[in-house]
């Protein structure tokens, strides 16, 4: 049952991935945030012509789902060519905002190519805990 949920959520991180907008790296990626009320939040990289301003998918998954009022999170998948982590700036919003979920990185075939904590993969993290004032 629960392998079953994960292979749907592979399946959808696939198939959203073809809707990245990726003119300018041709490196589209796709991802699916799970919500701990079992909703889902899609979300795809969206670059533009003046690069920096690019927002990866793992952070549009991410902003869709708290603009949906979702608070806690179970795990997110992140397909791509190659199945690659997500980025430094991902990472940080991950953990912010997601907090120690699994982080399961599929080719773009759905093939787990790793499947690692958020802690794993930002080890001694900046975060709120450390905004305490002077
Ligand atoms: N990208 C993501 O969307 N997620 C990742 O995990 C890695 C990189 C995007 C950013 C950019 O649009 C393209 O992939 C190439 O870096």
């Amino acid at each position: 049952m629960k392998e079953k949920q994960k292979e749907l959520l592979i399946q959808k991180a696939c198939q959203v991935r073809e809707k990245a907008h990726a003119p300018y790296s041709q490196f589209k990626v796709g991802a699916v945030l799970e919500g701990k009320s079992g909703n889902l939040y899609m979300g795809v990289n969206v670059e533009s012509s003046s690069y920096g301003l690019s927002v990866c998918a793992e952070r549009n998954a991410i902003a869709r789902a708290v603009s949906e009022g979702e608070t806690s999170f179970k795990r997110i998948v992140v397909a791509s060519h190659g199945g690659v982590s997500p980025c430094g700036a991902c990472r940080q919003v991950l953990w912010d905002i997601c907090g120690d979920i699994e982080v399961i990185m599929v080719d773009e075939t759905g093939k787990v190519v790793r499947q690692m904590k958020t802690s794993d993969l930002f080890p001694v993290a900046f975060d709120k805990e450390k905004l305490a004032h002077e």
